[in-house]
C-alpha cells in the first residue's frame, strides 16, 4: 500500500471575505496528498493516491466518518482515476455571506475551506489525461466534484459510471429508499447499511448519539442523478450508481465538466442535519436578477376532491374545475389568508389521463365550464392567485412544444405560479426521471418559466439538489410519498412515523410539497385508508415541513367553521429563523421558526407512533419581551388511530425564560403562535 500525505503549512489567521490561497504546492516534487481541515477544525479531510487510484478519508472530531474511499469516473473515451498521480495540491479559504429571497432564514454562511487537487495519468494509448477534484470542507460536513478539462482533442465524454465511493466506517442504521421508485414517493424504513439495496440520495445514517450523515448531491443541472449501492453484499462501502438513460450510458458530457457536488452533511444531532445549508452553499448563485415577483405563499385547492373521487379532472357532471366551483374557492381563500388557488383539471386533455397518456393535453386552452379570463379578473380583484396546473403524463415532447406560450398565457393572466407533474414511469416512454434526459427537461423549465416571471411547484420531479439557490423560481417540489397516499393507498395511509422521518431524509434535499392540512379523517371511498395522524399534527406539520409555497389539502367544506384553521392562516410560509429544539429520526422533532414580517415566532412539535412529552425551553425568543403563548394541542383522549380530532386551544403570557410543557398523543402534535405583546 502506497499512501502519504503531505503536512500543510498553518492556517492563515485573518481572514476578512473572499477567497485566501493558503497554499499552493506545484514545486518540483510532485505532491503524495493533501489535507483540509473545516474551519472551526471538527471535520478533518486527507486525499491521496493508493496504487494510482486517487482516494480520501474523513474524520469527524477525530471519529472516522468515512474510511479509505477511492474516486474516479469512467467513460467511454478515457477513464480518470486508474493510474493517477498529484500534480498539484492547493488549500484555500473562502468566508462569505448571502441571501435567500425566501427560505428558512435569511442570511447563508458560506465558509469553507478548499482542496483542489491537480492530477494526471498516462492511459494505454499513451495519452495524457489531466482533471481534478475539488474538496470543500465545512463546518456541517463536505463536498466534491469532478472537474475535467477539454484536452489532447476530446470535447465530450460518454459516461458509462462514476466510481465515487463512500466508505462508511462502521454499519449504521441508515434511512433510504429505492433507487427505482419512479417518483421518490416510499418510505424511508430503518436498516442497517450493510442490509441495504440501491438506493436513491438523500440516504442518511445514524453513525452514534452524537454522529449524524446524510449523504446526497448539490448543482444537478446536466448530469444523471446519483444513487448508492454497498459494493458486495453485506459491505459498508457505497459506490455509485448513476440513473442510466434507456441506452445504458449514464451521462453525455460537454468538455469542460464540472460534475454536480458529491456531499456529506455531518451533524452532532439529528437536529443539525436539518440546520445544514451545505447543498445550499454547494450551488451557484442567483441568476435571476429581479428576484421582486417570486411571491411565498399558502394555497388550497380544488385537488383533494380529485383523490377522493368526488370530483373529476375531466369535464362531465362531477368537474371540479368549473368556474362556480374555482369562485368559491377564490372566496374561501380570501378570507382564510390563502394568497392562491390551485385548479387540477381546467385544461383539456384529462380524458386520456387515466390511461397514462399526455398527448392529449393541451396547457392553453381550458374546458368549456372553466372561464380563466373570468377567474383571473375575480381572483385579482379579491389579492387571490389562480395557480396554474400542468399535468404531462411524462409526455416531455407535448409540455416542450406548448411550454412558451403556456408560460406566456400564465404571464398575461397573472398566473404567477404553475404546479408542473409528471406522472408516469417513464419519460417520453422511456427515461426515468432521474435521468439526464429529465434533468436537463426539468431545469428547461424552471429557466422558461423564470423568463415569463412563473413561479414552479414541480411534481413527480428528479431529487431536488439545491437548485433553487441559482432559480429562486423553482419553490418547492415533491418527490415524496406526500398527504396524497393517505386519499388512495391501499396500504391504510403514511404511517405515523413517515412525517417524523422525512425531516431528515427528503425534506434535507429542499422544500416539500407535502400538503399538510387534512382535518376530515374519513375516508368514504377506502374507509381503511386515513390520515395517520392527529388533528394538531397536520397543523404543526406547517411548520416542521418548510415549503414557501404551501398547500392546504383538504376541500374547503372541510376547513369551514374549524378552530384549528386559524393556525394554518396565520402561519409564514417563509421565515427570518429556524431553530430545532429537539429531533430524533423517525421519533420526534420540534421546530421553531420566525416570520420574515413581524417578531412572531412559530412553533411545530410533532411525534410518531409513541406518544410524547417535552420540555421546551423558549430561550430563542428575544431577551426582555413579554409575548402571548396560543397553543393548538392535542386535546384530551386524542390518538391518531381512534380519535384524532380532539383539539384544545389556550393562551397564555411567556418569555424567553418559559419552559412549555407539551404533551404530545401518539401520532399527534402541538402548534404555537408566539407574539410579542
Ligand atoms: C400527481 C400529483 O402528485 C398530484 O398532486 C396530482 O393531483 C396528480 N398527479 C394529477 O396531476
Ligand atoms: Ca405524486
Amino acid at each position: 500500500m502506497k499512501s502519504s500525505f503531505t503536512a500543510l503549512p498553518a492556517w492563515g489567521s485573518t481572514l476578512a471575505g473572499g477567497v485566501l490561497l493558503l497554499s499552493c504546492l506545484t514545486a518540483c516534487t510532485a505532491p503524495s496528498g493533501g489535507k483540509v481541515e473545516s474551519p472551526d477544525g471538527s471535520i478533518a479531510l486527507s486525499f491521496g493516491v493508493n496504487d494510482g487510484r486517487p482516494f480520501y478519508t474523513v474524520a469527524s472530531r477525530g471519529v472516522a466518518v468515512m474510511d479509505t474511499s477511492y474516486l474516479g469516473i469512467e467513460a467511454r473515451e478515457a477513464v480518470f482515476g486508474v493510474d493517477s498521480r498529484i500534480t498539484s495540491v492547493d488549500v484555500s479559504e473562502h468566508d462569505s455571506t448571502w441571501e435567500q429571497p425566501w427560505g428558512e432564514e435569511i442570511s447563508v454562511r458560506e465558509h469553507y475551506r478548499q482542496l483542489a487537487v491537480g492530477l494526471e495519468e498516462t492511459d494505454a494509448e499513451g495519452r495524457k489525461l489531466k482533471y481534478d477534484i475539488v474538496f470543500r470542507v465545512f463546518d456541517d460536513g463536505f463536498g466534491f466534484r469532478y472537474e475535467i478539462p477539454e484536452q489532447n482533442g476530446l470535447d465530450s465524454l460518454v459516461i458509462m459510471e462514476e466510481n465515487t465511493s463512500f466508505n462508511i466506517a462502521g454499519n449504521p442504521v441508515t434511512w433510504g429508499i429505492p433507487w427505482d421508485n419512479a417518483f421518490y414517493e416510499a418510505l424511508y424504513i430503518p436498516r442497517n447499511l450493510a442490509e441495504i439495496d440501491t438506493v436513491s440520495t438523500p440516504v442518511t445514517m445514524k453513525m452514534s448519539d452524537s454522529l449524524y450523515v446524510t449523504l446526497h448531491e448539490a448543482a444537478l443541472t446536466d448530469y444523471a442523478s446519483l444513487n448508492l449501492h454497498p459494493d458486495a453484499e453485506g459491505s459498508t462501502n457505497l459506490r455509485t450508481f448513476l440513473t442510466p438513460w434507456s441506452t445504458g450510458e449514464k451521462v453525455f458530457a460537454k468538455l469542460p465538466l464540472k460534475t454536480p457536488w458529491r456531499i456529506a452533511i455531518i451533524g452532532h444531532s439529528a437536529a443539525d442535519l436539518m440546520l445544514s445549508r451545505l447543498m445550499l452553499n454547494l450551488n451557484e448563485p442567483c441568476a435571476i436578477e429581479d428576484v421582486s415577483w417570486i411571491e411565498p405563499g399558502r394555497y388550497i385547492g380544488i385537488w383533494w376532491g380529485m383523490h377522493t373521487r368526488d370530483y373529476t379532472w375531466l369535464a362531465g357532471p362531477k368537474h371540479g374545475a368549473t368556474t362556480e366551483n374555482t369562485k368559491r374557492y377564490i372566496d374561501f381563500a380570501a378570507e382564510n389568508g390563502y394568497s392562491g388557488v390551485l385548479v387540477e383539471g381546467w385544461n383539456k386533455g384529462w380524458e386520456a389521463y387515466d390511461r397514462g397518456d399526455g398527448s392529449e393535453f393541451s396547457f392553453t386552452e381550458p374546458y368549456p365550464d372553466f372561464d380563466i379570463e373570468e377567474i383571473c379578473r375575480y381572483g385579482a380583484e379579491k389579492g387571490v392567485r389562480l395557480i396554474g396546473h400542468h399535468e404531462t403524463c411524462g409526455d416531455l415532447k407535448n409540455y416542450e412544444s406548448q411550454m412558451d406560450s403556456a408560460f406566456a398565457m400564465c404571464e398575461r393572466l397573472g398566473i404567477n405560479a404553475v404546479k408542473t407533474g409528471y406522472v408516469g414511469h417513464l419519460l417520453d416512454g422511456k427515461e426515468r426521471h432521474g435521468s439526464q434526459y429529465a434533468v436537463r427537461h426539468y431545469r428547461n423549465v424552471i429557466e422558461n418559466a423564470a423568463r415569463h416571471h412563473v413561479m414552479i411547484d414541480n411534481h413527480e420531479p428528479v431529487m431536488p439538489t439545491g437548485l433553487q439557490r441559482t432559480y429562486p423560481n423553482l419553490m418547492t417540489q415533491e418527490g415524496v410519498r406526500g398527504q396524497e397516499w393517505d386519499a388512495w393507498s391501499a396500504d391504510g395511509g403514511n404511517p405515523p412515523e413517515h412525517t417524523v422521518t422525512i425531516p431528515f431524509t427528503r425534506c434535507l434535499a429542499g422544500p416539500v410539497d407535502f400538503t399538510p392540512g387534512t382535518f376530515n379523517f374519513t375516508n368514504p371511498v377506502m374507509p381503511q385508508t386515513h390520515c395517520q395522524t392527529t388533528l394538531a399534527k397536520q397543523l404543526a406539520l406547517s411548520v416542521v415541513l418548510f415549503s414557501p409555497l404551501q398547500m392546504s389539502s383538504d376541500k374547503i367544506e372541510n376547513y369551514q367553521g374549524q378552530p384549528g384553521l386559524e393556525f394554518i392562516s396565520k402561519c409564514p410560509t417563509s421565515w427570518a429563523k429556524t431553530v430545532v429544539p429537539e429531533a430524533e429520526i423517525g421519533e420526534y422533532v420540534t421546530v421553531a421558526r420566525k416570520d420574515r414580517d413581524s417578531d412572531t415566532w412559530y412553533v411545530g412539535s410533532v411525534t410518531g407512533r409513541e406518544a410524547h412529552e417535552l420540555a421546551l425551553p423558549l430561550d430563542f425568543l428575544d431577551a426582555g419581551a413579554k409575548y402571548k403563548a396560543r397553543i393548538f394541542a392535542d386535546g384530551e383522549g386524542a390518538d391518531y388511530n381512534s380519535n384524532p380530532y380532539p383539539l384544545e386551544i389556550s393562551d397564555m403570557e411567556v418569555d424567553n425564560t418559559s419552559v412549555l410543557n407539551l404533551k404530545l398523543a401518539p401520532s399527534g402534535g402541538t402548534a404555537i403562535i408566539l407574539e410579542k405583546i
